[in-house]
């Protein structure tokens, strides 16, 4: 019969199940992450939760392609541009938005901000908040100078306490502050745990397709283990957006990790000023500000964010190690791809720096992931090792293969501009992709086909 099990242990990170804990999980393997919850019967609340599936919609016929109506893609702009830019340029109704990034980083300054400019358009907006009181959200909007009169504060965690406000009020916007805080009468885990923050996400997405009203969820990104970050969202959701660089710089960078609606990988560029986020217009001259004149080690790249090139400057630094063998570190860059261009440089170059620390930095707290960015990483490292500076107005770009040649990228053209546009008077290029450049006015291109050649281009 029955067997009387009170408890359960799930999987913080992919919600499965076991009936006694164990230290790592059996699914994703993941270490540490099961947690004990209250066991129950699984009700179809609790399966859906469980398996994270998306809610049923009401009457779900087959439809013929043809009578779908085609839905204009009206989008409403959230008065920052460089915000509407990751959104895909603006917010789309009925979609579901998670924000996610480290406490502190500026995700409820800058939903505060859009909720106060959609306001100002005469726009209802429901801000949910479960981790600030309502006097705390007023702080916050009166040190921005907001006037969101238009603007309803909800201090609420309960799912369905804040649905149905949500029904009767009818926003053109709903925001809630955290997805992390709400929680579900209808189970019995902790607030915060997998299958509160799935479920709770899934009647949003039922909530926002059903009346057509755009949701944004912020989620804390948390240590593994106690709390579900947003990674376990980001399959439900329409739109992922993260917060990228640290807390430590002024500059913040809104990354679109996921969108149905645009780009991925786009992202937005701001600066936290003491009157909350600001758009920076121009991210490759912010990038480049505090470049350091006449050291070695450092070099400009040109990386696609997106759909929009950005200049970023590649520093590295090789010193003797004091152990054995030499250490690598990259920030901003990936390390594999870091040790794979130092072992091609060893063979193919003949540098010999297995006996020194090679530290690899994109400056500005951006992260690139492009192999595009290769040569730029392969010259800082070999302006380091030689110190040798490479010339100030010379920017590279071009992925580096295995063998030492250097490939094209895509995008050439539009990366040429940009160089050309912040006034860089030589550009080093792959030699497939000068073929396809237009004459730049005041910039000489120079193709190369290996990273040899590219060195004695550069010094
Ligand atoms: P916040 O949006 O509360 O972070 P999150 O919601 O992601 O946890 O931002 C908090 C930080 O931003 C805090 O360290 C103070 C700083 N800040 C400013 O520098 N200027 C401002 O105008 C505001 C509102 C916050
Ligand atoms: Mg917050």
């Amino acid at each position: 019969m029955a067997s009387k099990q009170k408890t359960i242990f799930e999987c913080q990170k992919c919600g499965h199940q076991e009936r006694k804990w164990l230290g790592r999980c059996p699914d994703c393997g993941e270490w540490n992450s099961l947690v004990e919850e209250v066991f129950r019967p699984q009700s179809a609340a609790a399966k859906a939760a469980a398996g994270g599936s998306l809610p049923v919609f009401a009457d779900s016929k087959p439809i013929s392609y043809q009578d779908i109506e085609s839905q204009d893609d009206a989008r409403t702009g959230s008065g920052i541009d460089e915000f509407d830019r990751v959104l895909g340029g603006g917010i789309v109704a009925g979609s579901l938005v998670l924000i996610g990034g480290d406490p502190g980083i500026g995700k409820s300054t800058i939903i505060i901000q859009m909720a106060d400019n959609l306001s100002a358009k005469g726009l209802n907006v429901l801000y949910v908040s479960g981790e600030e009181s309502e006097k705390q959200i007023k702080m916050r909007g009166e040190r921005l100078g907001l006037e969101a009169g238009n603007l309803l504060i909800l201090p609420e965690t309960n799912l369905e306490a804040i649905l149905s406000e949500a029904g009767k009020i009818s926003p053109h916007a709903v925001i809630v502050d955290s997805i992390q805080t709400v929680f579900s009468s209808g189970l019995d885990s902790a607030p915060g745990s997998i299958s509160q923050v799935r479920q709770a996400a899934g009647e949003f997405m039922h909530f926002a397709k059903r009346t057509g009203t755009p949701v944004f969820l912020i989620g804390h990104v948390t240590k593994e283990g106690s709390i579900a970050g947003p990674k376990a969202l980001e399959h439900i959701v329409d739109t992922v957006l993260y917060f990228e660089g640290d807390r430590h710089h002024n500059h913040r960078i809104i990354r679109a990790a996921k969108n149905r609606f645009g780009a991925a990988n786009e992202i937005g560029v701001f600066e936290m000023t003491n009157a909350g986020l600001r758009p920076v217009g121009n991210p490759s001259e912010v990038f480049l500000q505090e470049r350091p004149e006449g050291a070695s080690g450092s070099v400009v790249t040109v990386c696609m964010e997106g759909t929009r090139p950005m200049l970023v400057e590649v520093q590295a630094l090789v010193s003797g190690t004091n152990y054995g063998s030499g250490r690598r570190m990259a920030q901003g860059f990936d390390y594999n791809r870091t040790s794979l261009l130092i072992a091609v440089m060893e063979k193919r170059l003949g540098f010999q720096l297995g006996g020194d620390d090679v530290y690899v930095n994109i400056a500005g707290g951006l992260e690139v992931n492009e192999p595009a960015a290769d040569l730029g990483v392969a010259a800082a490292i070999a302006s380091s090792f030689k110190n040798l500076q490479i010339p100030p107005e010379t920017a590279v770009f071009g992925e580096i293969g295995l063998t030492g040649e250097v490939r094209g990228v895509l995008q050439a053209q539009v990366r040429a501009r940009e160089a050309q546009t912040l006034g860089f008077k030589k550009l080093i290029v792959p030699a497939s992709n000068k073929n396809g450049l237009e004459k730049l006015l005041g910039t000489r291109v120079v193709g190369v086909r290996n990273l040899e050649e590219a060195l004695e281009e550069i010094f």
